[in-house]
Protein backbone atom coordinates (compact mmCIF):
# COMPACT_ATOMS: atom_id res chain seq x y z
CA UNK A 1 0.00 0.00 0.00
CA UNK A 2 1.18 3.41 -0.99
CA UNK A 3 2.45 5.76 1.83
CA UNK A 4 -0.04 8.42 2.94
CA UNK A 5 1.07 12.03 2.96
CA UNK A 6 -0.12 14.86 4.65
CA UNK A 7 0.54 18.46 3.77
CA UNK A 8 1.78 19.62 7.51
CA UNK A 9 3.79 23.13 8.29
CA UNK A 10 6.71 20.84 9.98
CA UNK A 11 8.12 24.39 11.40
CA UNK A 12 4.65 25.35 12.90
CA UNK A 13 3.40 21.78 14.17
CA UNK A 14 6.97 21.91 15.96
CA UNK A 15 6.58 25.35 17.47
CA UNK A 16 2.52 24.42 18.48
CA UNK A 17 3.89 21.06 20.23
CA UNK A 18 6.99 22.32 21.68
CA UNK A 19 5.26 25.26 23.37
CA UNK A 20 1.77 23.01 23.92
CA UNK A 21 0.01 26.12 24.50
CA UNK A 22 -2.97 25.80 21.78
CA UNK A 23 -3.31 22.04 22.70
CA UNK A 24 -4.27 20.58 25.97
CA UNK A 25 -5.09 16.42 25.93
CA UNK A 26 -6.10 16.19 29.51
CA UNK A 27 -8.75 18.22 30.99
CA UNK A 28 -8.21 19.98 34.74
CA UNK A 29 -9.78 17.30 36.56
CA UNK A 30 -7.23 14.49 34.98
CA UNK A 31 -4.37 17.01 35.77
CA UNK A 32 -5.40 17.82 39.17
CA UNK A 33 -5.25 13.26 39.34
CA UNK A 34 -2.65 12.71 37.86
CA UNK A 35 -0.33 15.88 39.74
CA UNK A 36 -1.06 13.91 42.93
CA UNK A 37 -0.61 10.35 41.67
CA UNK A 38 3.29 11.03 39.91
CA UNK A 39 4.27 11.97 43.91
CA UNK A 40 6.09 8.86 45.44
CA UNK A 41 3.88 9.14 48.73
CA UNK A 42 0.12 9.90 47.12
CA UNK A 43 -1.52 11.99 49.56
CA UNK A 44 -5.04 10.19 50.40
CA UNK A 45 -7.00 13.21 51.40
CA UNK A 46 -5.83 15.08 48.08
CA UNK A 47 -7.24 12.83 46.09
CA UNK A 48 -10.11 12.30 47.80
CA UNK A 49 -10.99 15.68 47.83
CA UNK A 50 -10.46 15.61 43.72
CA UNK A 51 -12.88 12.47 43.13
CA UNK A 52 -15.41 14.10 45.64
CA UNK A 53 -15.51 17.46 43.34
CA UNK A 54 -16.38 15.36 40.23
CA UNK A 55 -19.29 13.50 40.86
CA UNK A 56 -18.95 10.96 37.57
CA UNK A 57 -15.78 9.58 38.17
CA UNK A 58 -16.83 9.43 42.12
CA UNK A 59 -19.40 7.55 40.95
CA UNK A 60 -17.67 4.73 38.49
CA UNK A 61 -14.79 4.48 41.30
CA UNK A 62 -17.76 3.22 44.01
CA UNK A 63 -19.13 0.78 41.41
CA UNK A 64 -15.95 -0.86 40.70
CA UNK A 65 -15.26 -0.46 44.79
CA UNK A 66 -18.22 -2.72 45.08
CA UNK A 67 -18.06 -4.63 41.84
CA UNK A 68 -16.63 -8.56 42.06
CA UNK A 69 -13.11 -7.28 41.35
CA UNK A 70 -12.94 -6.56 45.29
CA UNK A 71 -14.86 -9.30 46.35
CA UNK A 72 -15.74 -6.69 49.42
CA UNK A 73 -19.05 -8.14 51.47
CA UNK A 74 -20.10 -4.88 52.52
CA UNK A 75 -21.30 -1.69 50.74
CA UNK A 76 -18.82 0.98 49.79
CA UNK A 77 -20.96 4.50 50.11
CA UNK A 78 -18.03 6.84 50.41
CA UNK A 79 -14.53 7.19 48.37
CA UNK A 80 -13.48 7.96 52.34
CA UNK A 81 -14.33 4.77 52.69
CA UNK A 82 -13.63 2.62 49.73
CA UNK A 83 -10.07 4.15 50.01
CA UNK A 84 -9.60 2.86 53.59
CA UNK A 85 -10.94 -0.32 52.88
CA UNK A 86 -8.86 -1.18 49.06
CA UNK A 87 -6.17 1.62 49.59
CA UNK A 88 -4.80 4.81 47.98
CA UNK A 89 -3.11 3.12 45.38
CA UNK A 90 -6.18 1.32 44.25
CA UNK A 91 -8.71 4.28 44.27
CA UNK A 92 -6.41 6.69 42.77
CA UNK A 93 -5.75 4.46 39.78
CA UNK A 94 -9.57 3.90 39.34
CA UNK A 95 -10.06 7.76 39.00
CA UNK A 96 -7.13 7.89 36.64
CA UNK A 97 -9.00 5.42 34.34
CA UNK A 98 -11.91 6.99 34.24
CA UNK A 99 -10.33 10.83 34.41
CA UNK A 100 -8.63 9.74 31.31
CA UNK A 101 -12.00 7.59 29.98
CA UNK A 102 -13.24 11.45 29.54
CA UNK A 103 -10.18 13.00 27.82
CA UNK A 104 -9.41 10.70 24.91
CA UNK A 105 -13.80 10.16 24.43
CA UNK A 106 -15.25 13.08 25.33
CA UNK A 107 -13.65 15.60 22.57
CA UNK A 108 -16.35 14.63 20.09
CA UNK A 109 -13.46 14.58 17.51
CA UNK A 110 -12.04 11.29 15.80
CA UNK A 111 -13.97 9.47 18.59
CA UNK A 112 -13.81 5.82 17.23
CA UNK A 113 -10.20 6.38 17.02
CA UNK A 114 -9.65 7.80 20.25
CA UNK A 115 -12.03 5.46 21.81
CA UNK A 116 -9.91 2.76 20.67
CA UNK A 117 -6.82 4.32 21.93
CA UNK A 118 -8.11 4.76 25.26
CA UNK A 119 -8.67 1.06 25.26
CA UNK A 120 -5.49 0.12 24.31
CA UNK A 121 -4.02 2.84 26.96
CA UNK A 122 -6.29 1.39 29.50
CA UNK A 123 -5.03 -2.10 28.75
CA UNK A 124 -1.49 -1.12 28.72
CA UNK A 125 -1.47 1.01 32.43
CA UNK A 126 -2.94 -2.67 33.87
CA UNK A 127 -0.45 -4.87 32.38
CA UNK A 128 2.32 -1.93 34.00
CA UNK A 129 0.97 -1.66 37.07
CA UNK A 130 0.99 -5.99 37.42
CA UNK A 131 4.14 -5.86 35.59
CA UNK A 132 6.09 -3.24 37.74
CA UNK A 133 4.64 -5.38 41.22
CA UNK A 134 6.96 -8.46 40.62
CA UNK A 135 9.73 -6.31 38.71
CA UNK A 136 12.37 -3.94 39.98
CA UNK A 137 10.72 -0.49 39.34
CA UNK A 138 11.95 1.86 41.73
CA UNK A 139 8.90 3.55 41.75
CA UNK A 140 6.14 1.48 41.64
CA UNK A 141 3.42 4.00 41.35
CA UNK A 142 4.61 5.25 38.39
CA UNK A 143 3.94 1.85 36.20
CA UNK A 144 0.17 2.20 35.95
CA UNK A 145 0.44 6.34 35.04
CA UNK A 146 3.24 5.68 32.59
CA UNK A 147 1.41 2.82 30.98
CA UNK A 148 -2.11 4.76 30.87
CA UNK A 149 -0.62 7.94 29.37
CA UNK A 150 2.26 6.50 26.90
CA UNK A 151 0.30 7.04 23.79
CA UNK A 152 -1.06 10.50 24.68
CA UNK A 153 1.46 12.01 22.07
CA UNK A 154 -1.11 10.76 19.37
CA UNK A 155 -4.00 12.52 20.94
CA UNK A 156 -2.02 15.87 21.18
CA UNK A 157 -1.93 14.84 16.92
CA UNK A 158 -5.29 14.18 16.86
CA UNK A 159 -5.80 17.73 17.97
CA UNK A 160 -3.60 19.08 15.61
CA UNK A 161 -3.86 17.62 12.25
CA UNK A 162 -7.72 16.13 13.32
CA UNK A 163 -8.67 13.03 11.07
CA UNK A 164 -5.27 13.40 8.47
CA UNK A 165 -3.41 12.06 11.72
CA UNK A 166 -6.07 9.46 12.24
CA UNK A 167 -6.27 8.32 9.05
CA UNK A 168 -2.30 7.89 8.87
CA UNK A 169 -2.56 6.21 12.09
CA UNK A 170 -5.06 3.93 10.89
CA UNK A 171 -3.81 3.21 7.74
CA UNK A 172 -0.07 2.57 8.69
CA UNK A 173 1.38 -0.75 10.18
CA UNK A 174 1.92 -0.17 13.79
CA UNK A 175 5.53 -1.16 13.35
CA UNK A 176 6.11 1.70 10.74
CA UNK A 177 4.19 4.15 12.42
CA UNK A 178 6.93 6.10 14.97
CA UNK A 179 9.09 6.03 11.54
CA UNK A 180 6.16 7.18 9.56
CA UNK A 181 5.28 10.08 11.68
CA UNK A 182 9.43 10.98 11.43
CA UNK A 183 9.27 11.13 8.17
CA UNK A 184 6.04 13.34 7.90
CA UNK A 185 6.44 15.66 10.98
CA UNK A 186 9.72 15.64 11.75
CA UNK A 187 8.88 13.99 15.74
CA UNK A 188 6.72 11.50 16.87
CA UNK A 189 3.73 10.47 18.97
CA UNK A 190 6.52 8.80 21.32
CA UNK A 191 8.74 12.44 21.51
CA UNK A 192 4.81 14.02 21.55
CA UNK A 193 4.36 12.41 24.69
CA UNK A 194 7.82 13.29 26.42
CA UNK A 195 7.25 16.89 25.96
CA UNK A 196 3.55 16.68 27.41
CA UNK A 197 5.06 14.88 30.21
CA UNK A 198 7.59 17.60 30.60
CA UNK A 199 5.48 20.42 30.58
CA UNK A 200 3.13 18.78 33.44
CA UNK A 201 6.45 18.23 35.57
CA UNK A 202 6.82 14.58 35.41
CA UNK A 203 9.39 12.63 37.21
CA UNK A 204 12.35 11.51 34.48
CA UNK A 205 11.27 8.19 34.59
CA UNK A 206 7.76 8.72 33.68
CA UNK A 207 9.27 11.12 31.09
CA UNK A 208 11.56 8.29 29.19
CA UNK A 209 8.91 5.51 29.80
CA UNK A 210 6.59 7.37 27.87
CA UNK A 211 9.20 8.45 25.52
CA UNK A 212 10.94 5.46 24.66
CA UNK A 213 7.52 2.87 24.45
CA UNK A 214 8.23 1.54 21.47
CA UNK A 215 12.17 0.79 22.10
CA UNK A 216 13.84 -2.60 23.54
CA UNK A 217 16.09 -2.65 26.18
CA UNK A 218 19.38 -3.18 24.02
CA UNK A 219 18.46 0.06 22.19
CA UNK A 220 17.91 2.54 25.17
CA UNK A 221 20.05 3.27 28.49
CA UNK A 222 16.89 3.77 30.37
CA UNK A 223 16.21 1.91 33.12
CA UNK A 224 13.46 -0.88 34.27
CA UNK A 225 9.84 1.61 33.74
CA UNK A 226 10.97 1.92 30.48
CA UNK A 227 10.90 -1.83 29.73
CA UNK A 228 8.13 -2.36 31.99
CA UNK A 229 5.91 0.06 29.87
CA UNK A 230 7.56 -1.38 26.48
CA UNK A 231 6.54 -4.99 27.41
CA UNK A 232 3.01 -3.86 28.68
CA UNK A 233 2.36 -2.01 25.58
CA UNK A 234 3.70 -5.06 23.47
CA UNK A 235 1.42 -7.63 25.83
CA UNK A 236 -1.83 -5.49 25.69
CA UNK A 237 -1.71 -5.63 21.91
CA UNK A 238 -1.16 -8.86 21.45
CA UNK A 239 -3.00 -10.93 24.09
CA UNK A 240 -5.82 -8.93 23.44
CA UNK A 241 -6.20 -6.54 26.87
CA UNK A 242 -8.03 -3.78 25.53
CA UNK A 243 -7.92 -4.40 21.45
CA UNK A 244 -8.36 -7.57 19.64
CA UNK A 245 -5.10 -10.03 19.64
CA UNK A 246 -5.81 -10.69 15.95
CA UNK A 247 -5.94 -6.49 14.85
CA UNK A 248 -2.03 -6.99 16.07
CA UNK A 249 0.45 -7.81 13.48
CA UNK A 250 4.03 -6.71 14.95
CA UNK A 251 6.95 -9.47 15.48
CA UNK A 252 7.44 -10.18 19.20
CA UNK A 253 9.50 -7.31 21.23
CA UNK A 254 12.93 -8.32 21.09
CA UNK A 255 15.59 -7.73 23.48
CA UNK A 256 13.21 -6.80 26.52
CA UNK A 257 13.97 -8.10 30.15
CA UNK A 258 10.83 -8.47 31.42
CA UNK A 259 9.58 -10.83 28.54
CA UNK A 260 13.22 -12.45 28.50
CA UNK A 261 13.43 -13.54 32.44
CA UNK A 262 10.27 -13.40 33.81
CA UNK A 263 8.79 -16.75 34.72
CA UNK A 264 5.91 -17.84 31.79
CA UNK A 265 3.33 -19.22 34.59
CA UNK A 266 3.59 -15.93 36.36
CA UNK A 267 3.50 -14.06 33.37
CA UNK A 268 0.44 -15.34 32.33
CA UNK A 269 -1.08 -15.10 35.69
CA UNK A 270 -0.44 -11.32 35.59
CA UNK A 271 -2.14 -11.17 32.10
CA UNK A 272 -5.05 -12.43 33.57
CA UNK A 273 -5.48 -10.07 36.39
CA UNK A 274 -5.07 -7.14 33.98
CA UNK A 275 -7.40 -8.55 31.46
CA UNK A 276 -10.19 -9.03 34.51
CA UNK A 277 -9.33 -5.89 35.45
CA UNK A 278 -9.78 -4.49 32.05
CA UNK A 279 -13.22 -5.80 31.53
CA UNK A 280 -14.31 -4.70 34.48
CA UNK A 281 -13.05 -0.78 34.42
CA UNK A 282 -13.96 -1.04 30.42
CA UNK A 283 -17.92 -1.59 31.03
CA UNK A 284 -18.38 0.19 34.23
CA UNK A 285 -20.48 3.03 32.47
FE1 LIG B 1 2.85 4.14 20.81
Amino acid sequence: MPRLTINVDREKLAADIRELKSVEPLPTSALRLVNVCKESDVHSNEVITIIQSEPAIAARVLAVANSPLYGYSRRISTISHAVVILGIRNISQLALSFAARAAFCGSGQSNEFCTKLYRHSLGCGLMAGHLAEVCDVDEPNHAYLSGLLHDIGKLVFVQLLKDDYVTLAINTPHEQLVQVEDELFGLNHQNVGERCAEKWGFPLDIRKAIGNHHLSDSKSDCGSLMSVVAAANFLSKSRGIGCLPEQYTAKPLQGNTILSEMNPDELELLISAARVEYEILASTR
